[in-house]
């Protein structure tokens, strides 16, 4: 298949592009740079053994984006660019709603006039209420508590309503639930601006020395050992899930919301020993108050992924902590030394 991936040279972008390629799809990538480094997009060439046309263009750029679709004849669209920090998003709504909401809608408009009907959207568990019961399934009640949140819960509503009008149209929503880990290569990985607010990036620079401690987000939760539980994935499991995403959106059509997550949720406590003991580093941390807005657990029930996409989960947490860790210790300032 031919694949337009916009946001591509991103985290879970540049991971996805390296299994399209190594499955024998052919990928185009779309990506303003706005959070990635073209070194992530030279270094998926060098892993996949494959080139690919890259279009360093904003998605909101309707006549750029229209010259992409007039230079391909592409048979889905997985539809990763957008801006994900929950804490910018509250004291910049705008920005977000604008990006976020923009580029979906100029996106789906340039697909139909090109007959583009196939689409993967980015959304993620934060379009789950806070608070309902655990674990999430597909119909669990949706309510989000920032703007980023609601962004995606508004862009899974603009799709719905685009199958709706148009039912030979095929839409699958893909909620991702916590990824973290990297290609065992140690060649790409997440490599975030500033200093991360996600667990994961904060316990591998943590690791390497770049902050005396890692605060813990309270330990007083309704969980088996009081800190935060959450549904933590191997991103190379998710480029998988895009993989059989793909293939699912070409035999059907209508719309879907598939949670892709693991199903089973650990704490911030069981993150840190399982780091420390498989990479034989340690971890220093406080215990701290509660992060705002934080809830006590969030894990996915995945059976829908199972049975519709015949996918799931394979990695297992040492696997995620340890490619992690493979990833930041080969390349402590990201891709930024190259
Ligand atoms: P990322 O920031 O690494 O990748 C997003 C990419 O989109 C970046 O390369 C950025 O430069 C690009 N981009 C942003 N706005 C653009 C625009 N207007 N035009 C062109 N390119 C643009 O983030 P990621 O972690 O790889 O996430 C990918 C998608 O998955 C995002 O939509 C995100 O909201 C969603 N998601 C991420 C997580 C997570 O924890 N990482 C969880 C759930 C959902
Ligand atoms: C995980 C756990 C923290 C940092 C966010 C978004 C969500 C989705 C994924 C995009 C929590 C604790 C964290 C630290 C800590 N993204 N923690 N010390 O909040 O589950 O989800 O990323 O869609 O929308 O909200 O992920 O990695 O920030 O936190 O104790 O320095 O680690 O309290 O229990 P979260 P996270």
């Amino acid at each position: 298949m031919k694949v337009l991936v916009t946001g591509g040279a991103g985290y879970i972008g540049s991971h996805t592009c390296l299994e399209l390629l190594r499955q024998g799809h052919d990928v185009v990538v779309a990506d303003n740079l706005y959070n990635a480094k073209p070194e992530a997009l030279k270094r998926v060439r060098e892993l996949s053994k494959h080139e690919f046309p890259f279009y360093e263009i904003d998605i909101r750029d309707e006549a750029a984006l229209d010259e992409v679709f007039a230079a391909h004849d592409f048979d889905c669209v997985i539809h990763f660019a957008g801006l994900k920090a929950v804490g910018e998003s509250v004291s910049l709504p705008l920005k977000y709603y604008d990006n976020n909401l923009g580029s979906t809608i100029t996106l789906c408009r340039v697909m139909k006039n090109h007959k583009v009907k196939r689409i993967i959207f980015s959304s993620s568990a934060t379009v789950y209420r806070p608070g309902v019961p655990m674990p999430a399934d597909e119909s669990s009640e949706l309510g989000c508590s920032s703007p980023y949140g609601w962004t995606k819960f508004m862009c899974e509503q603009i799709l719905r309503d685009i199958v709706v009008a148009y039912p030979d149209w095929s839409v699958v929503l893909l909620r991702y639930f916590n990824p973290i880990g990297a290609d065992p290569s140690g060649r790409i990985g997440e490599d975030p601006t500033g200093i991360p607010n996600n667990l994961l990036p904060f316990v591998t620079q943590t690791a390497l020395g770049r902050h005396e401690y890692l605060r813990i987000f309270g330990n007083d939760y309704a969980t088996h050992d009081g800190t935060g539980v959450r549904d933590y994935i191997h991103v190379a499991d998710l480029a998988d899930g895009h993989a059989a995403a793909l293939q699912f959106a070409m035999d059907h059509t209508g719309c879907e919301a598939i949670n892709l997550g693991t199903g089973i949720g650990y704490s911030v406590l069981d993150i840190v020993k399982t780091f420390e003991e498989v990479n034989g580093v340690k971890v220093p941390y406080v215990i701290s108050p509660r992060r705002p807005g934080d809830v006590d657990a969030v894990y996915a029930k995945p059976d829908k992924a199972k049975k519709l996409l015949s996918w799931e989960a394979k990695r297992n947490l040492e696997d995620m902590c340890r490619d992690s860790w493979n990833w930041q210790s080969k390349n402590p300032q990201g891709y930024q030394e190259s």
